[in-house]
């Protein structure tokens, strides 16, 4: 049986991060969710569907093959097999991936691949539903969060070291949409599972939740 950890939290909290050093630490795979869901939507924004067109988008996301492959340990993902993690980091990408992800559809084929790597082996997986949709017995879930201010924060000078020029209320106000977005969805929303920990990463160093997370994994 492979040991399966699950993440959930907002947009901004600091889960890929952790989950990569978790991951690392422990010898296991990150499986990051997000990219996948981003994936779906680089191929919409790609073939200019809609952000309404309900029925395009389901059809689309129907025929967009999205797969997995890990190559010196980093998760890349292949779009009708063709690398584009270059492509997913971007804000576009990101509010296509929120607004197309709340499409059972789209859902719908994005868990049974994400159940099936998580099936074959020891794995770090975050998103927004893994702990209470995906992977409902993982073996340890964490709900990471932060305050609305602090995601901003973190989002800007990301953004300021890559040389770019942030407005940090529109990082602000594009965050609280998100999350108010991912949390009121029908299908799967972004919640804490029932028995999940919840980690307020607000004035924690990146060291001290990694050592908090490491220290409930058995
Ligand atoms: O974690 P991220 O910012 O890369 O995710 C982009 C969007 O994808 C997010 O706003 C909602 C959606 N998503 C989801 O619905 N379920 C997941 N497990 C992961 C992401």
């Amino acid at each position: 049986m492979s040991y399966n950890i699950a993440i959930d939290g907002p947009a901004g909290a600091g889960k890929s991060t952790i989950a990569k050093i978790v991951a690392k630490e422990k010898g296991f795979i990150y499986v990051d969710t997000g990219a996948m869901y981003r994936a779906i939507a680089y191929h919409l924004l790609q073939n200019h569907v809609d952000v309404e067109d309900v029925e395009r988008i389901c059809e689309e996301a129907q025929k967009a093959d999205v797969s997995i492959r890990y190559i010196d340990g980093e998760q890349v993902v292949l779009l009708n097999g063709e690398n584009v993690n270059a492509y997913l980091r971007q804000e576009e990408v990101g509010n296509m991936a929120s607004a197309s992800s709340v499409h059972a559809k789209v859902r719908e084929k994005m868990t049974e691949l994400q159940r099936k790597l998580a099936a074959e082996q020891d794995v770090v997986m975050d998103g927004r539903d893994i702990g209470t949709v995906v992977l409902p017995n993982a073996d340890l879930k964490i709900f990471l969060t932060a305050s609305v201010e602090e995601r901003a924060k973190r989002r800007f000078d990301e953004l300021k070291a890559k040389g770019e020029n942030p407005d940090l209320s529109a990082i602000e106000k594009d965050i609280a949409e998100r999350d108010h977005r991912d949390m009121t969805r029908e299908v799967a929303p972004l919640k804490q599972a029932e028995d999940a920990v919840l980690v307020d990463t607000t004035s924690m160093t990146i060291q001290e939740v990694a050592d908090k997370i490491m220290s409930y994994i058995k």
